[in-house]
């Protein structure tokens, strides 16, 4: 176990590999930031969003929370997004799950979790939505490889219905939303290709808040 000390010790450190470089880096850093990036995933700590994508501070915006969700009435996530679009004008929006996730598999349990009940449902919802195809799926890994999956869709989704986003989208052309899945057991994120406009164009038959 890393003790409590030793985070401030490895601090002093950083601070100082920063500064050996660039004796200014902080007060550059300090002065804005203007990251074209936000990226919302999982709080698991085997997913850190800056390392992986091997982005330095000030590139991305995150927000993280159990199993990636972008719930409707989730306060803070709608905070980040309309922070992120409005203020910041970033230019994507990841919506990042991964597999072997711990919410994912919870809510994959037909049993009451107490207070995380209300939370897991929004993944029991997109598994009752593709309940065909996940119960063709035998093998229970696979099984839930694909909802972790089917989950990054359904908040990539869930980002587009975001007035916010399509408004922002239909004037500038920005931002385009991506859907990742971060492979745990290779450190591979792979990108599962949804094409935004398409979803887009499809979302506003019923979601159009852009007008
Ligand atoms: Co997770």
């Amino acid at each position: 176990m890393i003790s409590y000390e030793q985070i401030f010790e490895n601090n002093k450190k950083w601070v100082e590999s920063k500064t050996a470089s660039d004796k200014h880096y902080f007060d550059q850093l300090a002065i804005e930031q203007k990251p074209d990036y936000l990226y919302i995933g999982c709080s698991d700590s085997r997913v850190p969003a800056n390392e992986i994508m091997g982005l330095k501070p000030g590139d991305v915006f995150v927000h993280r929370n159990v199993a990636n969700l972008v719930n409707n009435i989730d306060l803070n996530v709608i905070s980040v997004i309309n922070y992120a679009v409005e203020l910041l004008e970033v230019k994507h929006i990841i919506v990042c799950g991964h597999y072997n996730c711990g919410g994912v598999q919870a809510a994959m349990q037909p049993k009451d979790m107490g207070v995380l009940n209300p939370w897991l449902r929004n993944i029991r919802d997109v598994y009752r939505n593709h309940q065909d195809e996940l119960d063709k799926i035998k093998d229970e890994k696979f099984r839930f490889n694909r909802l972790v999956e089917l989950n990054v869709e359904e908040q990539y989704m869930n980002v587009a219905k975001y007035a916010v986003v399509q408004k922002s989208f239909v004037k500038n052309g920005f931002p385009v939303v991506h859907g990742w899945v971060f492979d745990l057991h290779n450190g591979l994120l792979i990108d599962l290709k949804v094409d935004f406009v398409e979803i887009l164009k499809k979302l506003r038959q019923i979601y159009n808040l852009a007008d």
